[in-house]
């Protein structure tokens, strides 16, 4: 398949919905070879028989992020049948709880650091060497732009996303000798299940769509793309484009 990303491998997690299953799609279209990964195995081969029905590659991979041997079985596998991954798109992520820190939930505090910190610390650790093995790996990490401001309510998913910005900080450069390029993306607010639970009284049609920002990931996960260690606001990135669209 011909396209901006034909003959990449890309991994995206959480490609089940919201934002991750438009940047799968936009993957698709520009020739990627996607690998889906996530809980929802049922809507994964769906979408995976989808692109391949068009004439893409796809294939399915379970990854529950709240379980360790989950995730490490699922970076066994990516290891044991691509010869390279050439994006990594770490988007999967729990909104926790809407609690003052004061009176916040621990076991959800944990919860929300394992799957928004810690799974993507240890799919890092697993998908490395891969990642080594391409010429121009990518890397994307998806935060949010109350990792770096207080918002009331925000708890351990503004905690966890600033840690795990830190974490996307620390990789890039420990990595500076290698061609793997790390970026984040806050994509401010897009019209996705975990929006509409983080504010439930706004009416989602105000809100973009997540496709309006796909092909951001797109440029994100280009073998040309130079962009290093930087923080992008979705919505400037979107004005910016519509404005050159003029
Ligand atoms: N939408 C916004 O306005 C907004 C704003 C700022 C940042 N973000 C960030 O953008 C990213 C995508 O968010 P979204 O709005 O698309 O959220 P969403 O619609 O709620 O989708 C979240 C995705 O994460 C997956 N996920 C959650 N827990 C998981 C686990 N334990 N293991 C594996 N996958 C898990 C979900 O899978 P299941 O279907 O199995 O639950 C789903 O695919 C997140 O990193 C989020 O923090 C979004």
């Amino acid at each position: 398949m011909s396209g901006q990303l034909s003959g990449r491998i890309a991994l995206i997690t959480g490609a089940n919905r919201g934002i991750g299953l438009a940047i799968a799609k936009e993957y698709a279209r520009e020739g990627a070879e996607c690998i889906l990964a996530g809980r929802n195995l049922k809507a994964l081969e769906e979408l995976a028989a989808s692109f391949r029905a068009a004439g893409g590659k796809a294939s399915v991979v379970e990854l529950d992020q709240e379980n360790d041997d989950s995730v490490r079985a699922a970076t066994a596998k990516i290891r044991a049948n691509f010869p390279r991954l050439d994006v990594f798109i770490a988007n999967a992520a729990s909104l926790g709880a809407r609690q003052p820190i004061i009176s916040y939930p621990l076991d959800v505090w944990r919860q929300t650091f394992q799957i928004n910190v810690h799974a993507n610390l240890l799919l890092l650790q697993g998908l490395d060497a891969l990642l080594r093995k391409s010429d121009s790996g990518r890397v994307v990490f998806l935060s949010a732009q109350v990792a770096t401001m207080a918002k009331v309510g925000t708890g351990s998913y503004a905690v966890s996303k600033a840690a795990l910005e830190s974490v996307a900080r620390i990789y890039m450069i420990e990595g500076q000798d290698t061609p793997i390029r790390v970026n984040t993306v806050s994509p401010m607010a897009t019209r996705t299940e975990m929006r509409a639970r983080a504010i439930p009284d706004e009416d989602p049609m105000t809100l973009k769509t997540p496709d309006e920002i796909a092909p951001l990931f797109v440029e994100l996960g280009l073998a040309s793309c130079t962009k290093q260690g930087e923080w992008i606001n979705a919505d400037k990135w979107l004005a910016a484009r519509k404005a050159g669209q003029k």
